[in-house]
């Protein structure tokens, strides 16, 4: 198992750096859904599933897909297994987030016709195009695709260049019509399993590799719009301001207040984008725009603090004498992953790794909150260094890399044997 592992470690760390140098921006990675940069990784990612034996296409949302037959000739069914991850980054991302998934995946496959495991189910393998939600402002288009739960205004949503996502679609390949043909019904499918590293330092401070997911935080992304009065910044007495950004300063000081008071749900809130218009230093801010990304161990600790901001939010606009408004653009609850897969997670993690593994929920959002709605979820994490994402810095051992594909074999095979067919 030793040689085994340190070849499979190579070998991710190999596609690892082959897909981190397909970036749109020279020294950061930067690899939006529907870019000419996802497109070549597109590529690169098919030709590896074809490698491993694939059957590969690129679907109508730009998701890449590799499919395996049922091996054994009795008891076989024609229901998949699928295994997935993402492609996209965020900007000046890091090169192991969802990538990792993808090529676990393939991995996985190889491994496993390289040992001859004759499966009594399908595979499908799936390289997500968007999972961040960074270029339009909606998330989980491919996976949402393939569950057969797309809300298609998305399509109508704009990038920051005023492309909309239907004609980004259609430039790369895709067709904003065909969406529909892409969903799977939940008879044909056995369940969804996501390698993706952890990106939080959990695993590395209980010196494990791999842990198993309970479930996925509910998460909401909003948008919050102040309008105020611009004015000139010498002759407007403080008394009569407007100022919209001052609003927003308050707004933003009361929704670190409310996920902090709900820390013992692991309720966090992240302001991370904001527009200030007109922008300039002589003048009073007339307009101010910020996401609002929520996330808590519970649904109701989310909608609550969500709640407790719209309120404070109509608040700041009375005193203020400030439009407001709070639009909810992403919302999901929490996705449980399914005591069956969590059983065959952590049981391959035990054999591969020897110890009993660390099961933890996850803060991060992932594919699997779309895929649920379709079939039964199960996410396995891997350690990575200082618990950073979404960051350069973000490091995974290559050693851990190859025993997460083997635990991915395990768990494949695993599940293979509980079938009873086989
Ligand atoms: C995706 O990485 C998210 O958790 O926002
Ligand atoms: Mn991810
Ligand atoms: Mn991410």
């Amino acid at each position: 198992m030793t040689i085994d592992r340190s070849a499979l470690a190579e070998r991710a760390q190999g596609m690892i750096d082959a897909l981190a140098s397909i970036s749109a921006e020279p020294g950061r990675l930067t690899r939006l859904y529907l870019s000419e940069e996802h497109k070549a990784a597109a590529r690169l990612v098919s030709e590896w599933m074809r490698d491993a034996g694939l059957t590969v296409r690129m679907d109508a949302a730009g998701s890449v897909r590799g499919t395996l037959p049922a091996g054994r000739s009795a008891q076989t069914t024609e229901r998949r297994l699928l295994i997935g991850s993402h492609i996209d980054t965020v900007v000046d991302g890091g090169r192991f987030d969802g990538t990792l998934g993808v090529i676990a995946g393939i991995l996985a496959v190889e491994n496993l016709r390289a040992r001859g495991v004759a499966l009594p189910f399908g595979l499908e393998v799936i390289a997500f195009g968007d999972e961040e939600g960074v270029r339009f402002p909606k998330t989980l288009i491919g996976s949402s695709t393939v569950a057969g739960i797309l809300d298609t205004t998305a399509l109508d949503t704009v990038d920051a260049d005023g492309v909309t996502m239907s004609e980004a679609l259609r430039a790369f390949g895709g067709d904003p019509h065909a969406l529909d043909d892409e969903a799977y019904a939940s008879d044909d499918v056995l369940g969804y399993l996501e390698v993706h590293i952890e990106q939080g330092p959990v695993l590395e401070q209980a010196g494990k590799p791999l842990g198993a997911v309970s479930a996925i935080a509910s998460q909401g992304r909003y948008r919050i719009t102040i309008i105020g009065e611009a004015g000139h910044a010498g002759t407007v007495p403080m008394a009569v301001r407007h100022d919209a950004l001052a609003a927003a300063a308050e707004v933003i000081l009361a929704i670190e207040a409310a996920a902090t008071k709900r820390s013992a749900d692991s309720c966090v809130a992240t302001v991370g984008a904001l527009q200030v218009s007109p922008g300039a230093s002589n003048v009073i801010p007339g307009a101010a725009t910020f996401s609002l990304d929520l996330r808590a161990a519970t649904d109701e600790s989310r909608t609550t603090a969500a709640a407790e901001v719209r309120d404070y939010l109509r608040d700041v606009g009375h005193r203020r004498g400030v439009k407001v408004s709070m639009d909810a653009v992403h919302e999901k609850p929490v996705a449980t992953c399914a005591p069956r897969l969590g059983k065959a997670i952590g049981g391959a993690i035990e054999r591969v790794t020897g110890a009993p593994p660390v099961t933890m929920m996850s803060g991060a959002g992932h594919d699997g909150q779309a895929m649920v709605s379709l079939t039964e979820i199960g996410m396995m994490f891997v350690r990575c260094r200082g618990g950073i994402s979404h960051n350069p810095l973000e490091f995974v051992e290559p050693d851990d890399m190859g025993v997460a594909v083997l635990a991915l074999s395990e768990t494949v095979r695993t599940l293979a044997d509980d079938s009873g067919q086989g």
